[in-house]
């Protein structure tokens, strides 16, 4: 009982048809130059035969609602197509099929468009209510931005959603393609990008345009992302090893959007922290080993704040030249005390009968035991001219064989500076 009820209907509606248009999509954005598809599909009862069929746009000033035929952008007569389409549509031409194509869209073919039909009866003339509404995008396109905020002040963590479209309306059947700083975002393909919980990584230079066409990008749009400093760090100048007496300064850098308003500088001494600087910079004159402390700076925006990871510094003490010619001095005067105390043991035996001789060697010796004797008492600068009128003098005297145990001195102090030296 049940099947026979539903096969009277079907029966039923086949044989009163009714006269209908039905048009997808009703409404429809295109890239100018582009084509544009009107899926449309057309009934009416089977005792008529359509003659003409003709898809019709009202003109400006006409009505839209399709009750006013404007211009015949297709009529099966051909001949009475619109100078403006004609060449540039295509009609599916198949029973109850009205599908129409456009190529090559212009911003002036945007507007309505109607289909209708008429049959060999005077009554049966029939134009589908509500038509299709055409809009054309017109490049370039444009990046807005659309948050929940009032004041469009973007802060991390809020929803951001960007949409790319034209002045008049957004293609949406493309596949578009976003760059952030002119990067391919390769994920987003679609005309709107979507942000649900927003990170100071998201800010930058946004751009938008279609996936295979890179000419259709157009200009770039900042997503302003308020945060508060981030990467607080510091840099220390001059780089490398810190020596005493040098001037030094301490950079606080970070990454903060709007920029930095205040700046601290903290030392750590003995676990106390104690406030030492308000300024981006903070400068040590001359750097010593009380300065040898652990030090954080805070960076501060209208977002908040962020603390520097600790650095510690560490001055190098360099060894004083006046120290190194003290020590020098003292280890001449220590080698001279030694070679005194040779020396002493050795002349008894060999010059002590010789005095009277006045041989150039031992005049030469003595006076090396007086300057070293004097070394031990006075400046360096002595020691060493001490040492050069020493190594300078050749015992060129003609009588060398004469004294044998003084040449011997001789070489032994030789060999001695020439260490030192
Ligand atoms: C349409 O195409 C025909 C040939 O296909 C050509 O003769 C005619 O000039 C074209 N009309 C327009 C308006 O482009
Ligand atoms: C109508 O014709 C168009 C173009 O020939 C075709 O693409 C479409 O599939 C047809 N629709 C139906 C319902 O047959
Ligand atoms: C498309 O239309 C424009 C005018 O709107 C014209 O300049 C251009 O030559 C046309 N392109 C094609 C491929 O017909
Ligand atoms: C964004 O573009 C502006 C203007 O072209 C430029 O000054 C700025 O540096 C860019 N910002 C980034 C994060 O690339
Ligand atoms: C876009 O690229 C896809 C695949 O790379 C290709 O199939 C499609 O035809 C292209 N469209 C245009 C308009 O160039
Ligand atoms: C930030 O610095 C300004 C002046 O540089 C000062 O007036 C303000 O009190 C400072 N704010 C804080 C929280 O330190
Ligand atoms: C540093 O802290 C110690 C205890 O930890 C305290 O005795 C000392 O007084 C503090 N020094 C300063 C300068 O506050
Ligand atoms: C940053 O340093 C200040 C000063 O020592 C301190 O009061 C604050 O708690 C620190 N903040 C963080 C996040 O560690």
């Amino acid at each position: 009982m049940f099947y026979i009820s539903i096969l009277l209907q079907l029966l039923l509606s086949a044989a009163v048809a009714s006269w209908s248009i039905s048009y997808y999509p009703r409404s429809i954005c295109v890239l100018e130059r582009s084509s544009v598809d009107f899926s449309c599909t057309f009934d009416y009862p089977y005792y008529y035969t359509p003659k003409t069929t003709k898809w019709f746009k009202p003109e400006v000033h006409q009505k839209q609602d399709g009750s006013q035929m404007g211009i015949s952008v297709y009529q099966s007569n051909t001949a009475e197509i619109h100078q403006l389409y004609k060449n540039r549509t295509a009609y599916a031409n198949q029973d109850r099929n009205c599908s129409l194509q456009i190529h090559n869209v212009s911003k002036s073919d945007s507007g309505m468009y109607f289909f209708r039909f008429e049959t060999n009866s005077n009554y049966g003339k029939y134009t589908g209510s509500g038509g299709i509404h055409l809009s054309v995008a017109v490049l370039p396109f444009r990046v807005t931005v659309k948050t929940q905020k009032a004041n469009g002040h973007i802060h991390e963590g809020d929803s951001v959603t960007l949409a790319c479209g034209t002045e008049n309306c957004t293609p949406t059947q493309e596949q578009f393609a976003w760059f952030k700083n002119q990067h391919l975002i390769p994920e987003a393909t679609d005309s709107v990008l979507r942000i649900s919980s927003v990170s100071h990584d998201d800010f930058g230079n946004y751009s938008c345009g279609l996936k295979n066409s890179s000419s259709t990008s157009g200009d770039e749009i900042l997503l302003d992302v308020k945060y508060s400093p981030k990467n607080v760090e510091i840099a220390v100048l001059p780089s490398g090893r810190i020596q005493e007496g040098n001037s030094l300064t301490l950079i606080c850098m970070s990454n903060a959007n709007p920029a930095v308003i205040n700046y601290s500088w903290f030392m750590i001494k003995e676990a106390n922290v104690s406030h030492i600087g308000f300024d981006r910079e903070f400068s040590i004159k001359s750097a010593s080993q009380k300065d040898d402390e652990q030090y954080f700076c805070t960076a501060k925006n209208d977002m908040g704040s962020q603390n520097s990871t600790v650095i510690a510094l560490n001055v190098e003490v360099t060894i004083h030249q006046n120290f190194l010619l003290t020590a020098t001095a003292v280890f001449l005067f220590l080698m001279a005390v030694v070679m005194f105390g040779l020396i002493i043991r050795r002349i008894p035996f060999t010059s002590k009968k010789q005095p009277t001789e006045q041989t150039p060697a031992a005049t030469v010796t003595e006076e090396i035991y007086e300057n070293l004797r004097k070394s031990a008492e006075s400046e360096e600068n002595h020691t060493t001219y001490v040492i050069y009128a020493d190594l300078s003098l050749p015992p060129s005297t003609s009588d060398r064989p004469r004294c044998n145990s003084q040449e011997d001195n001789t070489v032994i102090i030789y060999s001695l500076l020439s260490y030192k030296d």
